[in-house]
């Protein structure tokens, strides 16, 4: 299984105190001693905490390929495309979201996400579209010419938490998902069998197929375990194990639970 790992939080790091440390660049070359496949960056159209000067040098200096996720935003796209990355993803954005929340809606976004697609095939740039594990969508993306899709995870991550990580009576307790337990591991099954069905459709169809959101090191075994998915993108939980063990320690573990 490919492990990206998305260096997005040491921007947010930085950004808390508006200076120029941590430095996400400095990651790139402990990501790939500790045996990370790809890095991943989201640049906002807000730029909350990865800037162009960021992307930039990261892709000029990046001994890994790079996948670039952005919004279907002309002029962050501009940007994106012309700095040239190996992989770019579109997602869905919204400006006060915390993080990306659902999958791009590839129906409602067909015309503009077809443009950008032979855009991108003339230049040699993958293109991956980040979805809900639905059929419909899957569909959708084999008819744009997409290489890749990626499947959110954050629905799973959602139930998964508030089934093991004592997240009830909690300000974070995600309030749609204050249900008894039982209900709560049919849902986490159904959204299991979701995401398999998802990447075995995927899969027949020649898309490549990989996952993530909301994965950390305690729910992250069960998306390993859904042959078809070739690659993780990961982020959060790896960068908040960083602050107590250190980066590279947090993507050898991860890399390590990433194994089949
Ligand atoms: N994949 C995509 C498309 C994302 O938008 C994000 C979050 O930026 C991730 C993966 C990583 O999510 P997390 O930080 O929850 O691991």
């Amino acid at each position: 299984m490919l492990l990206g790992v998305n260096i997005d939080h040491i921007a947010v790091l930085r950004e808390a105190r508006k200076i120029n440390d941590p430095d996400p660049l400095d990651a790139v070359s402990l990501a790939k001693r500790a045996g990370a496949n790809q890095i991943t960056i989201h640049l906002r159209e807000d730029r909350r905490h990865i800037h162009d000067m960021d992307a930039l040098r990261i892709v000029q200096n990046s001994a890994l390929p790079i996948n670039m996720e952005c919004a279907i935003d002309p002029e962050t796209l501009n940007t994106v495309i012309d700095m040239n990355p190996h992989r770019i993803t579109l997602v869905p954005e919204k400006r006060e979201e915390v993080t990306t929340e659902g999958g791009l809606d590839l129906i409602n976004n067909f015309e503009a996400i077809d443009e950008i697609s032979k855009r991108l095939q003339e230049k040699n740039i993958e293109l991956s579209v980040f979805i809900d594990p639905n059929m419909f969508q899957i569909k959708m993306a084999k008819s744009l010419g997409v290489q890749w899709i990626e499947l959110h995870t954050g629905s799973y991550a959602n139930i998964y938490a508030m089934l093991f990580s004592n997240l009830k009576n909690t300000h974070h307790c995600i309030k749609e998902l204050d249900l008894p337990r039982d209900e709560l591991y049919v849902k986490l099954q159904k959204s299991l069998q979701e995401l398999e069905e998802s990447t075995k459709l995927a899969h027949e169809l020649g898309l490549k197929v990989a996952a993530g959101h909301g994965l950390n090191y305690q729910n992250v075994k069960n998306i390993v375990n859904i042959e078809n998915i070739i690659e993780l993108n990961i982020g959060q939980s790896i960068i908040a194990r960083s602050v107590f063990s250190g980066f590279e320690n947090a993507v050898i573990e991860m890399k390590q639970l990433c194994k089949r």
